[in-house]
C-alpha cells in the first residue's frame, strides 16, 4: 500500500468517528499514525505487525531495548497478549481503565516480539480520549505506540509541537487539540503482590492506595541513572524530555529560601531565563520569565509542562532556571519529569 505522506485529519472540527477508518486502515497496512491521547500524543502502529513496530525504533530515533505500551479497547485484546494476570491486577485495571494508567503484564508467548523488545512482560493501557480508543476499535489491533516525541525530548501535546519533529515520519496525523493532562501515563508492576510506580503520573500513589495497602515508589524515579545501571523499566535510565538550552532545576520548600536560591543562580550567570510559579514570578521581573502556573493548580502545571520546556529553547537563553514543586500527589510525576530534563 502507498500511504498519502503525512494525511491530515482534524478531529477538533469533525465529530463524526467514522471518518478514522481511514487512521485505523493506515494502522491495519503497516503504516504509522500520530494520534491524540489523554496525556501526551502517540506514534501508533499494529502491535502484532514487526515491520511497522521497527518504523517507530527508528523515527523516534528509540534505544532498541526499550519497549512499548501496548493499547487496547477492550478486555479481549488484552487476553490476547497477557496471561496468569492476578486478582490485584485485574483491580487495577478495572479501576484505572480506560485512563492514564500503564500496567506491566505477563506476555503471551510469541506475540509482539519487536514492541516487546523480546521480554517476557508487556505494557498495556486502555487510553480513555474518544479518538485513541474509537481508533483502536476500529483498527481491532492492540497499537504499539510511544509518546510523540524523539527520543530525549519533550513530549508532544499539541500537534504544532509534533508537527516540525515528526511530519515527515508519519503516514498519517491527527489533530485532537491540545492533551488534556500532559504527562504520560502512571506506570506500575506488581512484583510480590505490591505495587511499584515505575513511571509516575496523573494516577497518583494516594490514588492506587484507595485499591492496595501499600505502594512502593521505585527509587529511580528521583535519581539520576548511568546509561549501564540495570533498572526494571528501561525508559527510566534514559535522558529524557530535555530541552537544547541548559536547564538547572532548584526546589526548596521553604520559599524565601527557593526565591533567594534562584536570584543567585540568576546573578551568576547571562542570559538567564527563569520559569517558575505564578506566585513567584513578581520576585523576578528583572529577568525574562515563563510562568508555569499556580502551586495551588499542579493539573496546570502538568498540563503545561512539556509545551513550556519546548518554549524555553524558543527563547535563545543560555540557561533557563526551573522553580520545582513539592514531589507529592501529582507533584511527583511534575519532579520526575523535570529531573531527567535538568539532566545533562
Ligand atoms: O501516556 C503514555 O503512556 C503515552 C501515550 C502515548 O500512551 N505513551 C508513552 O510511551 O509514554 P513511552 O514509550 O514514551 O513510555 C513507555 C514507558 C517507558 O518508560 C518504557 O520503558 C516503559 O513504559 N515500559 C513499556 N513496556 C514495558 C515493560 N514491558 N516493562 C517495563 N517497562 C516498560
Ligand atoms: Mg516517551
Amino acid at each position: 500500500m502507498k500511504f498519502v505522506k503525512s494525511k491530515y485529519l482534524d478531529m477538533q472540527d469533525v465529530n463524526d468517528y467514522s471518518v478514522l477508518d481511514e487512521a485505523a486502515n493506515i494502522i491495519n497496512n503497516g503504516g504509522l499514525v500520530l494520534f491524540p491521547t489523554e496525556t501526551v500524543y502517540g506514534i501508533g502502529a499494529n502491535a502484532f505487525d514487526d515491520e511497522a513496530v521497527k518504523k517507530i525504533f527508528i523515527a523516534k530515533g528509540r534505544a532498541q531495548d526499550n519497549p512499548l505500551i501496548l493499547h487496547i479497547s477492550d478486555m479481549e485484546m488484552l487476553d490476547e497478549i497477557a496471561e496468569n494476570i492476578s486478582e490485584l491486577e485485574y483491580k487495577l485495571m478495572e479501576t484505572f481503565w480506560p485512563g492514564p494508567f500503564t500496567i506491566i503484564l505477563n506476555k503471551k508467548k510469541n506475540i509482539a516480539n519487536q514492541a516487546t523488545c523480546n521480554g517476557d512482560t508487556v505494557g498495556v493501557r486502555m487510553p480513555s480520549n474518544r479518538i485513541a480508543y474509537e481508533l483502536i476499535k476500529r483498527a481491532n489491533v492492540p497499537i504499539a505506540a510511544p509518546s510523540a516525541n524523539i527520543s530525549g525530548r519533550p513530549s508532544g501535546t499539541n500537534i504544532d509541537d509534533i508537527i516540525e519533529e515528526l511530519e515527515d515520519k508519519v503516514d498519517y496525523m491527527i489533530n485532537g487539540g491540545e492533551t488534556e493532562i500532559g504527562l504520560e501515563s502512571t506506570v506500575v508492576r506488581i512484583i510480590e503482590n505490591e505495587i511499584v510506580i515505575f513511571r509516575p503520573g496523573r494516577i497518583t500513589k494516594e490514588d492506587l492506595l484507595k485499591v492496595a495497602e501499600s505502594v512502593n515508589i521505585d527509587k529511580n524515579i528521583m535519581k539520576h541513572i548511568a546509561n549501564d545501571e540495570k533498572v526494571l523499566s528501561p525508559g527510566m535510565k534514559y535522558r529524557h524530555y530535555a530541552p537544547k538550552t541548559d536547564c538547572k532545576l532548584v526546589y526548596n520548600p521553604d520559599n524565601d529560601k527557593l526565591v533567594e536560591e534562584i536570584l543567585s543562580i540568576a546573578q551568576a550567570n547571562k542570559n538567564v531565563l527563569i520559569v517558575c510559579t505564578t506566585e513567584n514570578i513578581e520576585k523576578f521581573k528583572e529577568y525574562s520569565c515563563i510562568d508555569m502556573g499556580s502551586k495551588n493548580d499542579l493539573l496546570q502545571i502538568s498540563h503545561n509542562l512539556f509545551s513550556i520546556l519546548r518554549d524555553i529553547d524558543r527563547s535563545n537563553a543560555n540557561l533557563a532556571i526551573i522553580e520545582g514543586v513539592k514531589a507529592e500527589g501529582i507533584g511527583l510525576a511534575i519532579m520526575n519529569r523535570l529531573i531527567r530534563a535538568c539532566e545533562l
